[in-house]
């Protein structure tokens, strides 16, 4: 469903070649980022490429109503006048995070450390996802949330009025639960610790860094250790934000199974934290290339350069590449459907609780369009069909799910017969351009 609650039908057909450049957004996780470090900072924070998006639209939002100034100054360029650590004001409505998991994370980390009360809410599909992941550690530095059952959405969390320093260790591989535990950190005094057994995305550390906090990243017994000085005076920064890997992952994965194809999708971030998908690709005999590799802003960054790849074969996904490709899953099956033999995901029970339980969603997609798959708690299995293979034919459900949304879109450029959306409203949350972007490349997307 759209943000304005009405569901947009869409199609996906059997199309021609892909061909051109395809400029996807900005990075979404670096967005929300650059906004909260910006809102903390004392001083006016510059952001080029912010994504625009509906997610990180309700980051903004949010901003402003804990009493930054955050001014649009079109083209994707946006200015943060930020009120320093711990000095947030209480928001006097609901802080709605709409469909956005990271907003509402991050910004409970935020303000977990400043004794202000804020109620937090979110979509239906948001209200549904779990938060004692985050509320947990929360408390440990004094904050107090009261939600309902599981300690879901809405939720109102009372941040600490004295805030103490917290070590803690991540019970699942989540860069929202490591980033709300680092900023609730930046206003508790002494140093606060996260370790985490496998590496999340770490963007949050380098941006502390940039903004001028003490963050080391360590070792210890295999697991990363990440130690933040707390109360430092935040600079504010100049940020151009790379785009978004998991955003390219459409226009590439639908290169690579589409006849004909070969297109380029330009600055791409790809921290290493991020590129697990890509590295997969290739595995599996993708034709794709980094060209023109690079480092922008702290971030390496390089352009993509996809083509069809009619000799895709299935792999066992390495588990420990998990979190670096944990966005991507539902894309890479629909690759996977078009690959020779079985791909084996193991090691991916979060998807579970993702904007959708992505296992089911794509598993029960792909079987209504003629594709076997297996699956179990934190694992499944997608028979491939090969190159032409895939009926189609089936109508989907997004679950309120962008990505569960594109991938599908995605999988219908190279069926049978086409593929249907009920709803591909949840596209604007992370890839407003995506119908047009899609289209100028030369894929058959429309609205029914
Ligand atoms: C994100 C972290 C991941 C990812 C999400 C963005 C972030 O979530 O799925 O899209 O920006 O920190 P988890 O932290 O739940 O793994």
């Amino acid at each position: 469903m759209s943000s304005h609650g009405t569901a947009i039908p869409m199609l996906s057909r059997k199309s021609g070649p892909l061909r051109g450049e395809a400029h996807v957004p900005g990075d979404k996780s670096i967005s929300h980022r650059a906004l909260i470090l910006g809102a903390l900072a004392v001083g006016e924070t510059r952001i080029t490429g912010l994504l625009e998006g509906e997610d990180v639209l309700a980051t903004a939002a949010a901003m402003r109503a804990f009493g930054a100034e955050v001014i649009d100054h079109g083209r994707a360029e946006y200015s943060v006048h930020g009120v320093g650590t711990g000095g947030f004001a209480e928001p006097d409505q609901v802080v709605d995070c709409g469909n956005s998991g990271t907003s509402v994370r991050l910004i409970m980390g935020a303000m977990a450390t400043t004794p202000i009360a804020t109620t937090f809410t979110g979509d239906a599909s948001l209200n549904r996802r779990p938060m004692a992941r985050v509320t947990d550690p929360l408390a440990l530095f004094g904050a107090r949330a009261h939600g309902r059952s599981g300690g879901r959405l809405p939720l109102v969390l009372m941040g600490a009025e004295a805030p103490v320093p917290v070590r803690y260790t991540l019970p699942v591989p989540s860069a929202q639960v490591k980033s709300a535990v680092l900023l609730a950190g930046l206003n508790a005094p002494g140093e606060t610790q996260v370790i985490e057994a496998e590496a999340t995305r770490d963007h949050t550390e380098r941006m502390l860094r940039g903004f001028g906090a003490a963050v080391e990243t360590g070792e210890e017994g295999g697991a990363r250790v990440i130690t933040l000085s707390g109360q430092p005076e935040l600079r504010p920064q100049r940020i151009a934000v790379p785009r978004d890997p998991s955003s390219a992952a459409f226009p590439v994965c639908a290169a690579l199974i589409t006849e004909g194809s070969d297109i380029l999708v330009p600055n791409i971030g790809l921290n290493p934290t991020r590129a697990g998908l890509f590295e997969t690709l290739r595995e599996m005999g993708a034709d794709l290339a980094y060209e023109n590799a690079r480092e922008e802003g702290g971030e390496p960054v390089a352009d993509l350069r996809a083509r069809f790849s009619p000799e895709l074969k299935g792999i066992e996904v390495d588990p420990a590449r998990a979190a670096s490709m944990i966005d991507e899953y539902p894309v890479l099956s629909v690759v996977a459907a078009y690959a020779e033999g079985a791909t084996v995901m193991r090691g991916v029970k979060e998807l579970r609780v993702k904007e959708s339980d992505r296992i089911a969603a794509m598993a029960t997609g792909l079987r209504a369009a003629g594709v076997e798959v297996e699956e179990g708690e934190d694992w499944w299995i997608v028979h491939g069909r090969g190159h032409g293979g895939v009926r189609g034919g089936a109508t989907v459900a997004t679950h309120l799910d962008h990505r569960i949304a594109m991938s599908f879109l995605v999988l219908g450029l190279a069926t049978a017969e086409p593929v249907t959306l009920d709803d591909g409203g949840p596209i604007a949350t992370s890839f407003p351009v995506f119908e047009p972007l899609m289209a100028a490349l030369g894929a058959e997307i429309e609205r029914i």
